[in-house]
């Protein structure tokens, strides 16, 4: 088995799933200032290290993805923040793209951007203790998009990224997020889903990518958060299951999806009929940001201090994602 390979699978273990704690300063100060704690580096440390040292990271929590600010910051009590992460069992990575930018030539889009100066900034991440890395390309659903030219710019840039991140040794975790927003089907969603997948693959393959060492992470298959159909959680796990069963090549260890702004038990239950009806031979688990830590973020925010209480609302999110990913969660076990 290759190192890369071995590592993927170590992630996803057992139910284990990816904590995506990896929000820019700019999105993680919308968060704070949402719940009325200033974003100050102190405060999204502190959030983080309350996270960090939560029991579930060594049973549910496979790895970490951080961002620039919190991989080169230590706790209070002077550990670097990988050494922290390894410690509590878990495996630490990093997000590596600066940011979804305007397209130019389809200004109603977006290109990610970052590769500059990638390949030293890899360097200096694997030093740091980081053994996989993410990038997140997005897409919008509407009746022109996403159009040819950022399904092709945004696969070729991610390939790109694939392909220094594993000559560093290091797994990418390859990320086409198909956005919830907008008035679309979940047809569309999964026609869409199924061209974005499928390119990325194509590129992937060109730039010769050992497939059996990255992470894809996609989102499930929707109806747009503003679209008058409602499908049932059912339907959305055997709509997800089949597009990626038509779009991945059988070499990828496994998937782990996005939230993009389901409800917490809403990516709980999606995921647990998934894994329900999986009949592939690929792990199906989670990387989710917000529905991971929405809820310990919002009863943090109260009282800073109570650092057992929020651990307790995370270790419960990612007890029941962990069961989720095998399988085995009810709507019982939530309290
Ligand atoms: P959400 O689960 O909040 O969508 O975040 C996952 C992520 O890493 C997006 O890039």
């Amino acid at each position: 088995m290759s190192e890369l390979n071995n590592i993927a699978l170590k992630i996803l273990e057992n139910g284990k799933g990816i904590l995506a704690a990896d929000e820019s300063t700019g999105t993680m100060s919308k968060r704070l200032e949402g719940v009325n704690v200033p974003s100050t580096p102190e405060n999204r440390l502190l959030f983080r290290e309350t996270l960090f040292n939560a029991s579930s990271m060594n049973e549910c929590i496979g790895g970490v993805i951080l961002y620039d600010e919190t991989i080169k910051q230590e706790t209070s009590k002077k550990n670097k923040i990988p050494e922290l992460i390894s410690k509590m069992g878990s495996i630490p990575g990093i997000k590596v793209d600066t940011g979804a930018k305007v397209l130019a030539g389809s200004p109603n889009e977006k290109i990610t951007e970052g590769l500059d100066g990638l390949r030293d900034r890899l360097r200096e991440y694997y030093k740091l203790g980081a053994k996989f890395t993410k990038w997140r390309g997005v897409y919008n659903i509407s009746k022109n998009y996403p159009s040819k030219l950022s399904i092709k710019a945004n696969a070729h840039v991610l390939a790109r990224y694939s392909a220094l991140v594993q000559e560093c040794n290091m797994v990418p975790i390859v990320e086409p997020e198909v956005l919830m927003d907008g008035e679309h089907s979940a047809n569309d969603c999964y026609e869409k889903t199924s061209e974005v997948i499928k390119r990325c693959f194509e590129e992937l393959i060109l730039h010769k990518i050992d497939l059996k060492g990255i992470i894809l992470k996609p989102n499930m298959i929707l109806a747009g958060n503003k679209s008058k159909e409602k499908i049932s959680n059912e339907e959305v796990a055997k709509l997800t299951l089949d597009c990626l069963k038509n779009s991945v090549p059988s070499e990828v260890p496994g998937i782990a999806f996005l939230s993009g702004g389901q409800s917490e038990i809403e990516a709980t239950e999606n995921l647990h009929l998934i894994n329900k009806y999986n009949k592939t031979n690929f792990i199906m688990s989670y990387s989710y940001g917000r529905a991971l830590q929405q809820s310990a973020l919002k009863f943090w925010s109260k009282d800073i201090q109570n650092v057992e209480g929020a651990q307790k609302i995370f270790n419960h999110r990612a007890k029941m994602n962990t069961l989720a990913a095998l399988g085995k969660w009810s709507k019982d076990l939530e309290i």
